[in-house]
Parts: structure tokens; sequence; C-alpha cells
């Protein structure tokens, strides 16, 4: 959309109270969502900069990838309601939905799904990467680690202005990410690593490669590989999030793209963001029995003590994440087909019901979140808690890359350098040791 097409013929004027000088600033539209005001010419202009720490009345960018309307609980994937591909597609579907645009025609999703299968194998040095690290090492880490080195080994792929390169950039590391993350894993078990099998689709080779072992066969749970294909779509994209925005930033310098998705890996372990499914399954174990959910309410509610309830609460939902409510009714199934006891489960839907009921959730408008359900599944599935981000981490590097791709291609785009307001000292003259 041309610049002019995207000025909807609406301005803001901003007027300086005491002396009365007033200037103009335009408003820009999308297709949907609220508008904008452009500053863009305001500290050139004026000598003004705007000040929003935590960016939460900021648009960062023009993108046409993820529409979230937090009051009325939407979530888009290129116009296509979450809830309707949660139900009907797969997640390589809607990885390439996110990529190109388009939902794909049954070739290309065909090509695509071939391509990759047929990427997931590591180089060979990469897994002896693993060897570095002592067993007990975080996955997250290992993670990072490992995809920030393929920098190191994918000299072929490194023309970000060369669209064959970013293709072969996106599909090579969401193939890889899956066994990265089983290499992490099994080196935390002192297991050996399980090699990926082409015959099998994204999620049941995930699982092969978390679970089998040389010493007898693994038979792929459907109901399991069904469940994280269900979690990878809720997971893959999610607008400008910390570790998507982190992406962007990194990415705008004209980085190593692997570098810059490393950047966002590291920027999703955070507890308040990607590291939140890991901190609501260590907090249902510390709750323990419904008897204890009080005191725990009571704790986040108390301003002088740091604790949060993990899982609850969301910068952009000011209403139920749609994606909780997916996972939620999903936790039921999945629990029931698997046969697996759900007192945990049972426990985080007393901890929701008892805390929307309290003035304090509902007066801020904290809701559970993506993360608060999720761990239940993966944790029914067998894999462990330390594992939950680095799952964050596959299906959102869908997303990264989705995002990494607009911004280099953005004709708008610009490298990422916010400026500040300074409240440190004004300028003072050195004093030598003796004197001070
Ligand atoms: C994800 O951005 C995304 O889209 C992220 C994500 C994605 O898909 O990429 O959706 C994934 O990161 C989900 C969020 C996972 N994090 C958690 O569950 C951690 C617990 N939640 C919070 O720490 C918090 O709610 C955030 C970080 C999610 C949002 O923080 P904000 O928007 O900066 O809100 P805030 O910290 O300013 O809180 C507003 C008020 C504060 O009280 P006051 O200072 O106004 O008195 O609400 C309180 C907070 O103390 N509050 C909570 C709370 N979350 C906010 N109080 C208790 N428990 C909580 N969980």
């Amino acid at each position: 959309m041309s610049d002019a097409k995207k000025k909807n013929g609406r301005s803001y004027i901003v007027r300086e109270t005491s002396s009365g000088k007033e200037f103009e600033l335009a408003s820009r539209s999308g297709t949907t969502g609220p508008d904008v005001i452009d500053i863009r010419s305001l500290f050139t202009s004026h000598g003004l900069f705007t000040y929003d720490p935590g960016y939460g009345s900021t648009a960062s960018c023009e993108s046409k990838i993820t529409y979230i309307d937090g009051d009325k609980g939407i979530l888009m994937y290129r116009g296509y309601p979450v809830e309707q591909l949660a139900g009907r597609s797969s997640f390589i579907e809607v990885a390439w939905l996110l990529l190109y645009g388009e939902l794909p025609t049954q070739a290309q999703l065909h090509e695509f799904d071939r391509s990759i299968r047929t990427h997931t194998m590591l180089n060979e040095t990469i897994l002896r990467l693993f060897n570095g690290f002592h067993y007990d090492a975080h996955p997250m880490a290992m993670v990072a680690g490992v995809v920030g080195s393929m920098s190191a080994f994918y000299h072929d792929t490194t023309d970000i202005h060369d669209p064959r390169h970013r293709d072969i950039f996106a599909h090579r590391i969401i193939a890889k990410l899956p066994t990265i993350s089983a290499a992490a894993y099994k080196h935390s078990l002192g297991q050996p690593f399980t090699y990926p099998r082409n015959d099998l689709n994204y999620c049941s080779n995930l699982l092969h490669m978390f679970f089998a072992v040389p010493a007898e066969d693994y038979h792929i749970d459907p109901v399991a590989a069904e469940a994280l294909d269900l979690l990878f779509i809720l997971h893959a994209d999610h607008e400008q999030n910390c570790s998507t925005s982190t992406v962007r930033m990194a990415g705008s310098s004209g980085a190593n793209p692997y570098s810059a998705v490393a950047a966002g890996i590291a920027a999703l372990w955070g507890p308040a963001h990607g590291g939140a499914n890991e901190a609501v399954l260590k907090m249902l174990e510390e709750i323990g029995t419904v008897a204890n959910i009080p005191k725990f309410i009571a704790k986040a509610k108390d301003k002088d003590d740091p604790f949060r309830l993990m899982g609850f609460g969301h910068r952009v939902y000011k209403n139920h994440d749609p994606r909780a409510t997916i996972i939620r009714e999903t936790c039921h199934k999945v629990l029931a087909r698997l046969g697996r006891n759900q007192p945990l489960f049972d426990l985080a839907l007393q901890l929701e019901e008892i805390a929307l009921k309290d003035p304090y959730f509902i007066e801020k408008k904290l809701y559970p979140n993506v993360d608060f359900y999720s761990g239940v599944i993966y944790r029914a599935l067998g894999i462990p808690k330390s594992m939950f981000t680095v799952m964050f981490a596959i299906a959102r590097t869908v997303g990264w890359v989705a995002h990494w791709r607009e911004m280099i291609t953005d004709p708008e785009g610009r490298i990422g350098r916010p400026r500040q307001l300074y409240t440190g000292p004004t300028r003072r003259d050195y004093v030598d040791v003796s004197k001070r």
C-alpha cells in the first residue's frame, strides 16, 4: 500500500500549551485495527521524541502477517482466524501461509513439505558442538548457541537480498529446529542422538527424535503428534512480540539471519515471555493442592511480593487469549485419549476459576494466556519442563522467519535505532583521582 494510500486524510494537532505553538501530524490507516500517527518527522522537524517504554502504544513497522485485537480476543494469521486454522490446517501449511501470504495449493504444499522433510539432518560437525555443553546445560542455552553457530556453517545463504537465499534459509532453519532441539534433549539425557527420518511428518519426526532409543522400537502415538501440531499452529506467530521484535531489530542491521533467530530464541527464554510455560508448571507443582491456591493468589496481588501468577496476563489481550481457550479444550481431549491422570490440569482449572472471580484479576484484565495450559499437554506427552520453551521456539521460528523476510524486503525498512529520555548527569569536568 503506497504511503499516499495509507494516509487517511486525518491529522492531529500537537499544541505546546504555554507558547501556543502547534504543528500537525498525519494519520495513517491499516486494513483493520487502530490508526497510527506518523511521527517520523517529529525530531527532525520539531526536536521532540515520543516516550513509550515497552512500546505499548508504538507501531514499530507495517506488517501483513498477523493481526491481534486484544479487546475482542481476535488472532488472525494472514487474515485467517486462528480457530479455523487450528481446526482444519496443519503446522506445515500454516508455515507456508505465514511465510508466503496465501494458503498453498496442493502442489505447493506437497513441495514445501518435501523440502522441509529433506532438510532435517544436521551437519555432523554441528552435532559435535553439543559435546561442548555440560549435561545439565539448559536446553534453551544449547538451542540458542547451536542456532547461532549455523551462521558459521551456512555461508551459501547469506545474501539477504537474494530471494533464493532467503527461501533456503527459511526452509533450512524451520526443518532443522526440531533436530537441534532433539539433540539438546538427548544430550541432557546422556542418550545417543536419534537421526530424523524423511518418511515422518514434522511432529511425528520430532517425537521420534525425542523419544526413540536404539534398544527398542518406538511407536509414535498419533494423538501426541496431532496435539503437537495443534500447539505449534497456535504458537507459530503473534505480531510484534518481544522475541519477534528482537529478530527484526537484529536483522535490521543486515546481520546473518541465523544470528537474528538466535537472538529471538534468547529473548523468548525470559519467564515474562516464552519461558512462562516452564514457569507455569513449576508454579502448579509448587501450589500442589487446591487448598494452597488462595495463598498464591494473595502473593500475586501483593505489591511487595515479586511473585506473579505465571501464565496470566498479557500486554495485548485484555480479554481471553484465544489460544489459551483452544489449548484448554485440547487438554481435556489429549489427557483423556492418552489416559493420563490429570491432577495438574484439574489444579490449573481450579486456579483459573478462582483467579477470574478475584476483583484484582478482573480489574487488571488478567486472563490465562497461551502459556497457562500448554505445559500441561507437553507434560502429558512426556516432554520435560526444561524443554517447554524449546517447543515454543520450534513453532515461533516460523513467525520469526516470516517477520525477518518482511523486514528485509520492507521499502520503508531502516536499521532499528530508538532514542531516549536522558536523565543522567549534565556536562561536568574530569577530576584527578588525587583530588576526589
Ligand atoms: C507470552 O507479546 C506476546 O504476544 C507474547 C506471547 C507471544 O505469543 O509471543 O503472547 C507469549 O509471552 C505470553 C505471556 C507469558 N508471560 C507470563 O505468563 C508471565 C506472567 N505475566 C506477566 O508477567 C505480565 O502479565 C506480562 C509480562 C505478560 C505482561 O506484562 P505488561 O503488559 O507489561 O503488564 P504489567 O506488567 O504492566 O502489568 C499490569 C499490572 C501490574 O500491576 P500494577 O503495577 O498496575 O499495579 O498487572 C499486574 C502487574 O503487577 N500483573 C500481574 C500479572 N501480570 C500483570 N499480577 C499478577 N500476576 C500476573 N501474572
